[in-house]
């Protein structure tokens, strides 16, 4: 069973999430075991010191390598080596494409930063991969780390109750390879305040509903998202009709 460990200063902040809906669900079924641990268990002082000033000057505080270390190398050693993934704004942005790999792997590891950040050394000891969720900062990395998670979790083949969804979801690799947002969806009533399910979702026509879905995703992808289209060769021409 693939094992997720989130290394983390609040743990009390994840406990909940992963008990929660997709992933609790997982975990109680057996399709992933989870493990968080609060690194400041670590640490050998009387204080449990788990930050300092930088080298240099400047504001804030930073993560001193050492607890970080002792949790890694204790961690390893009962359950062997993991993938290791620090969140970190100045990482390569998390697609979809990262979290399918994960979603195939047998042990990862995700480290929560908190402060000013790392001190640059523990990621450099421990070949860290580095993930940033996006161009903003956030406080700490402990949401960063449970949608990095949930991201691969729900990839896991039984996770979701039907696989199908994910297949069918924004950034999903349908036949044609291109990665294309979702497209439009509508449930009941079929008429609201004025706006109307499109005549095509009604009409029962199988091959002309998913010619419409197709078109419609291509569309919103090159009205939203462009860059998704830029690294792609051009899609069939049918789509274009
Ligand atoms: C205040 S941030 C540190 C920001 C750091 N000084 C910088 O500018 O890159 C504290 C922690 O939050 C997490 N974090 C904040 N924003 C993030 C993002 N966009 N992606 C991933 N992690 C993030 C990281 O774990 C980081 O160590």
């Amino acid at each position: 069973m693939p094992l997720f460990a989130i290394l983390t200063l609040f743990p009390e902040a994840i406990e909940p999430y992963l008990g929660a809906s997709v992933l609790g669900s997982a975990r109680e079924r057996g399709l992933i075991e989870t493990l968080v641990v609060d690194f400041r268990d670590f640490t050998r002082d009387r204080h449990r010191t788990v930050d300092d000033r930088p080298f240099g000057g400047g504001p804030g505080m930073l993560l001193r390598p050492e607890p970080i270390a002792d949790c890694i190398e204790w961690l390893e050693a009962r359950h062997g080596a993991f993938r290791r993934i620090a969140l970190c704004p100045s990482g390569a942005v998390f697609r979809q494409e990262f979290a399918e790999d994960l979603s195939r792997q047998e042990r990862v590891l995700l480290l929560a930063g908190r402060y000013e950040g790392f001190d640059e050394r523990v990621l450099e000891a421990f070949a860290f991969e580095r993930l940033s969720l996006g161009d903003f900062v956030l406080s700490g990395g402990e949401l960063p780390a449970l949608c990095v998670l949930e991201a691969a979790a729900r990839l896991i083949p039984g996770a979701l109750g039907d696989e199908e969804s994910a297949r069918q979801d924004s950034f999903s690799t349908p036949a044609a390879g291109a990665r294309l947002l979702d497209t439009p969806h509508y449930t009941r009533p079929r008429s609201w305040r004025g706006l109307d399910v499109p005549p095509v979702l009604l009409s029962g026509n199988h091959a002309q509903i998913e010619r419409w879905r197709a078109r419609a995703a291509l569309e919103r992808t090159e009205r939203v998202r462009p860059d998704l289209l830029a690294a792609r060769p051009a899609p069939p021409p049918a789509l274009r009709d």
